[in-house]
This record gives structure tokens, C-alpha cells and sequence, in this order.
């Protein structure tokens, strides 16, 4: 049932190939634009009021960023989602953050620009400035301190617990250690009052990233020796955050990536049990109408997502989190009535989608990892991982039997195992919100 396309490199010739074969769900998950630093240490001449909208705001590079890659959804799904808005195809979900809501705005702007006057957009007659082709879209959003399917630091006890002990291993220690020269530095000339550490590097980082984007004044003691180093050293602080440690924390990856993974699994479930069974519940009308399922967030919710993969270090290869309108879009295709999965990658605005399914863990295994976490040894990463030239997952049914990705983990994002091991009382607010789950 495998498929590879590598040669021919777009779906379209997969479905002229095949005709029969049809895509039936597209989920796509992606990180807003360019944006200002959301704070900046002490010395730094750029403040906040450098940047028209303050801190943490989408920059109109952010905004050009998403419509570019809106542009570039609709050329990769031109047919299948309709070039016009239809209600019952789309459903967006932002994080509740500035820059996330009108980075999804920004893409629809791209996404839908064939909308046709009196049905999508008032008569200029009426709305002489109404913009050209807009098509208002909507997004929908949740609170953000619970939304623990957009964002992986939502509140939750049993994570920041898991993470306190992150911060006592050997590793963790290891390279605090070897960059506490650079640390003592950057504290002085940045003038923090609490000391830099391998924990609030990301502060230095940001504003240094963000400042170069932008041709902004940088301080007079920064050199690119000193920025590499901390470029270097936040990488590390990015994979202890989602437990990507020696040994790893298995638990931790799942806490931050799980309730994304579990809600999108969710969803292609049951649109596959609707494929075979249409009639099965009065969900499937809706969810039969459904193509088009996007969530617009952040960094880490997609390292979080690629970390329950098993693949963000191969797919993130430079700078530790996911870049600008970095995108990751999960495909349900319908293959001679088997569903099969394939996974594309975006790392950055201005550059194609690929897939990553052979990197994401379960993928075409003939070894079994069901109950460890071998794959997050950074030392023996995939050991037995995939067919070369092999796309989607096999196999990919309601039954959950198989090689497929999701099924060689559940004690990652089933609500089974992990949680009835330890105390309840502890991450309460884990277990109410953990899974919660968004078919429609
Ligand atoms: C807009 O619609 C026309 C005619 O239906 C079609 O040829 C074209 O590809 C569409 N463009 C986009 C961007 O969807
Ligand atoms: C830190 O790890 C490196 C190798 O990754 C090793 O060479 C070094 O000895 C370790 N340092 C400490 C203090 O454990
Ligand atoms: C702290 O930084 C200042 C410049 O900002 C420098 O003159 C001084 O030597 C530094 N002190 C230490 C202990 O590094
Ligand atoms: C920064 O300068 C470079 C080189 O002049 C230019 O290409 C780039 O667009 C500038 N960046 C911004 C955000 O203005
Ligand atoms: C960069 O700055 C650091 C700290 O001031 C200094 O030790 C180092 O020599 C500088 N490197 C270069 C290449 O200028
Ligand atoms: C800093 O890193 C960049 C990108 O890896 C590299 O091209 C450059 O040579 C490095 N510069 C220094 C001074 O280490
Ligand atoms: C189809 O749905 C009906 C009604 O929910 C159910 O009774 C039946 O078992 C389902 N069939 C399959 C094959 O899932
Ligand atoms: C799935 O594919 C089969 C065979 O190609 C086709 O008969 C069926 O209509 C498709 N079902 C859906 C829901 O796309
Ligand atoms: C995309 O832009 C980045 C700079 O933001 C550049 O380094 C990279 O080479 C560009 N990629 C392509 C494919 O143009
Ligand atoms: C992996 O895919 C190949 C074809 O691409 C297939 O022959 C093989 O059986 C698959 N392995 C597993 C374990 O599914
Ligand atoms: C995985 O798939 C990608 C995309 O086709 C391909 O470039 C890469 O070589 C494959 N990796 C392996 C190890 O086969
Ligand atoms: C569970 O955790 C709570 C809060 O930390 C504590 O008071 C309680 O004793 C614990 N219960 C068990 C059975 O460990």
C-alpha cells in the first residue's frame, strides 16, 4: 500500500498516478511570523517603544510571512479545499495571542484570495474601500493559560515537576557547567538582576535574534563568537524543555506534545470511522464536510508535536525551535479505502514543504518501542527506523494494530497509563485539561 513519490515530488501527480486514491483530511499546524522580542534585558537600547506595536507583536515581515505560505497551502491543496471560503471545510483555531490571531488571518488573506463580490465580500459599490479579494475568515480561539493543545506551557503541575528534576540531571548540569563563564558574562553586560542561566537564556537570545533580523543597533559587547555560544547553549535549553535529555523523559514529551498529538489522531480517527461507516453517528455529517483543520501557534507547539514524533532534532536542525511560519501539516489520505498517513514539514516561510514521515517514530519499525523511549537517546536515535522510500504510514485504520505512529505509543497520549500512576491530587489540573480533545 506504500506509495513514494519522491521522484515526482507533489501530490498531484500521486493522485494522477492513483486515481482512485483521495485525500480526506488536511491538519495543519504552524508558528506565527516575525515578531518583536517579546521583553529585552536591561542595557538594551532597543526598548520597547522601537517597535510600533510593543512587545511580542506580528511585524509586517509576520504578516508577508503568512501570506506566503497561505498562498503556498492553496497551491498544495488547490484541489482539494475550495478557493472560496466554505464554512463547513475550515476550522481554525488560534492560541488567544496577538501574534498567533493575525498570523491566521494573515494566511487566510493568502489562502482564500478567489472570493467572488456579493458572496464573500460586500459590492465596492457599497464598501468602495473594502481590500482587494478579502475575504473576512473566522478564528477561533480558547483561553490561553488552559489551552493545552496550543500551548505545551499551559499550566500544569506534573510538568513543571518533571522539569525541576530535568534541571538536576547529569546533562542539564553538564552544560549549565560548561557555559557558566558565558552565563556570568552575559549577566554582567546585560545587567539582569537575576544571574543568566541555562533557563532564562532564551531571554538574551531572542532580543539578539530578533535585533540582527531587523538591522537594528546591537550592544556594543556583542561579537558573533559570544552570540553562537548562546545560540548553542539555548538549543540545549529548548530540547531539556520538551525532555529531550539523557535519559530522556518520556513523561515530559508527552505532557508538552500529547494533547496536540491526542486531539489531531482524535480527528482522523473519527473521520475514518466515518469514512467506512457513514452513517455511524451524526457527527460525521460535519465531520464528513471537513478538509481543513489548522491550529496557529507557536514554536513550541510544534517541537512539542515533533518531540511526540521522535524527530525534532533531525527536523529542526539549527536554532533549537521551529523558525517563522514554520508549518508541519498532517495529511489523511484514503487509499483504495485504507487510510494512510503522510507528514510534510515547512522550516520557514520562504522554503517548500517536505515530508517527514519516514523520520517520525513508528513509521515503517520493525522493532517495537511500545514501552520505552529508546528513540529520545540522542546517541542511538531511530536505530531501526524506516523504509527509505516509504511516505506514509501503512496501515493506518481504525483499528490501531500496526506500524503507525500512533499506535507504538499510547501510553504517550492515552490517558491510561501514565495518569494512574501517580497522585492525582498533584496535577489535578493535568488530568482535567490534559486531553481534552477538539473533533470539530
Ligand atoms: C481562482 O479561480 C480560478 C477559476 O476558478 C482558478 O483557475 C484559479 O486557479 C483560482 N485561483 C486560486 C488562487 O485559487
Ligand atoms: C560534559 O559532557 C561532555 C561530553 O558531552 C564531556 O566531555 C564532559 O566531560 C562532561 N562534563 C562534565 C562536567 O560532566
Ligand atoms: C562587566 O561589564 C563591564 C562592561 O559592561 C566591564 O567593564 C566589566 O569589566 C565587566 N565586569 C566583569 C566582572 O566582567
Ligand atoms: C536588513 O538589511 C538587509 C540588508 O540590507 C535587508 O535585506 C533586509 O530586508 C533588512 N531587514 C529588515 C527586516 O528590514
Ligand atoms: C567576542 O567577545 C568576547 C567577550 O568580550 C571576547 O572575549 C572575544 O575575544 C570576542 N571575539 C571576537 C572574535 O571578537
Ligand atoms: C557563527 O555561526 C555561523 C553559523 O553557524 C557561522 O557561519 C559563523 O562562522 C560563526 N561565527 C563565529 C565567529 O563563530
Ligand atoms: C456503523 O454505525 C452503526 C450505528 O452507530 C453501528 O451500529 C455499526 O456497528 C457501525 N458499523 C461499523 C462497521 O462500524
Ligand atoms: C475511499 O476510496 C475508495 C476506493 O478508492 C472509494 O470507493 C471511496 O469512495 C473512498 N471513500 C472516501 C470517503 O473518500
Ligand atoms: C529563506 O530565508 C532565509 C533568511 O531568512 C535564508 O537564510 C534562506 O536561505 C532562504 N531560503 C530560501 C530557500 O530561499
Ligand atoms: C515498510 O514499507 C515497505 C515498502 O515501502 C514494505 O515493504 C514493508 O513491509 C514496510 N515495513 C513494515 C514493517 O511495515
Ligand atoms: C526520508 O524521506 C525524505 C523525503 O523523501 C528523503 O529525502 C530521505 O532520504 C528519506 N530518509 C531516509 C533515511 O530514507
Ligand atoms: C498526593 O499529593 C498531595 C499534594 O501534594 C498530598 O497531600 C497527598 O498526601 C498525596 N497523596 C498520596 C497518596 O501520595
Amino acid at each position: 500500500m506504500a506509495r513514494c513519490i519522491i521522484q515526482v515530488g507533489v501530490l498531484f501527480a500521486l493522485i494522477a498516478q492513483a486515481a482512485g486514491d483521495n485525500l480526506l483530511l488536511v491538519q495543519a499546524i504552524w508558528r506565527h511570523g516575525d515578531r518583536s522580542p517579546t521583553t529585552t534585558f536591561p542595557t538594551d537600547v532597543n526598548t520597547e517603544d522601537k517597535w510600533p506595536q510593543g512587545w511580542g507583536q506580528l511585524t509586517t515581515l509576520g504578516m508577508q510571512q503568512h501570506y506566503a505560505l497561505g498562498s503556498r497551502l492553496r497551491t498544495m491543496y488547490g484541489d482539494f479545499i475550495s478557493s472560496t471560503y466554505k464554512a463547513e471545510e475550515i476550522y481554525v483555531r488560534s492560541t488567544d495571542i496577538d501574534r498567533t490571531l493575525m498570523s491566521a488571518m494573515s494566511n487566510l488573506a493568502g489562502f482564500y484570495q478567489n472570493g467572488t463580490v456579493d458572496v464573500d465580500f460586500p459590492d465596492t459599490t457599497n464598501v468602495p474601500n473594502w481590500p482587494a479579494s478579502w475575504s473576512p475568515i473566522p478564528v477561533h480561539t480558547v483561553d490561553y493559560e488552559t489551552d493545552l493543545i496550543g500551548y505545551p506551557f499551559a499550566e500544569c503541575a506534573r510538568a513543571d515537576q518533571l522539569y525541576e528534576e530535568i534541571q538536576q540531571s547529569p546533562s542539564y548540569l553538564n552544560v549549565s557547567a560548561e557555559n557558566q563563564a558565558l552565563f556570568d558574562w552575559l549577566t554582567n553586560v546585560t545587567g539582569v538582576t537575576d544571574p543568566v542561566t541555562l533557563d532564562n537564556l532564551w531571554l538574551v537570545y531572542d532580543a539578539l535574534t530578533i535585533e540582527k533580523i531587523h538591522n537594528m543597533s546591537l550592544p556594543s559587547w556583542y561579537n558573533d563568537t559570544i552570540y553562537n555560544q548562546t545560540v548553542v547553549a539555548n538549543d540545549y535549553a529548548d530540547d531539556f524543555l520538551f525532555g529531550i535529555v539523557q535519559p530522556p523523559v518520556c513523561e515530559l514529551i508527552k505532557l508538552r506534545g500529547g494533547s496536540l498529538l491526542k486531539a489531531i489522531t482524535d480527528r482522523m480517527t473519527a473521520k475514518v470511522t466515518c469514512m467506512h461507516n457513514a452513517s455511524s453517528s451524526s457527527d460525521c455529517t460535519a465531520l464528513n464536510k471537513l478538509k481543513y483543520y489548522v491550529y496557529s501557534a507557536h514554536d513550541v507547539t510544534l517541537a512539542g508535536l515533533l518531540a511526540t514524533f521522535g524527530d525534532k532534532e533531525e527536523v529542526v536542525v539549527e536554532g533549537g525551535l521551529p523558525k517563522y511560519a514554520a508549518a508541519i501539516v498532517l495529511e489523511l489520505w484514503n487509499v483504495s479505502n485504507v487510510a494512510q498517513v503522510r507528514i510534510m514539514y515547512h522550516p520557514e516561510f520562504n522554503e517548500s514543504f517536505y515530508p517527514i514521515t519516514n523520520l517520525t517514530k513508528g513509521c515503517n519499525l520493525t522493532s517495537d518501542y511500545y514501552n520505552s523511549c529508546n528513540k529520545y537517546n540522542v546517541n542511538n536515535y531511530h536505530p531501526a527506523k524506516y523504509d527509505n522510500n516509504d511516505y506514509y504510514y501503512d496501515n493506518y485504520d481504525d483499528t490501531f494494530n500496526n506500524h503507525n505512529a500512533f499506535s507504538h505509543h499510547p501510553a504517550k497520549y492515552g490517558n491510561d497509563v501514565i495518569f494512574n500512576k501517580y497522585n492525582y491530587t498533584y496535577y489535578n489540573n493535568c488530568n482535567n485539561h490534559q486531553f481534552d480533545s477538539d473533533i470539530i
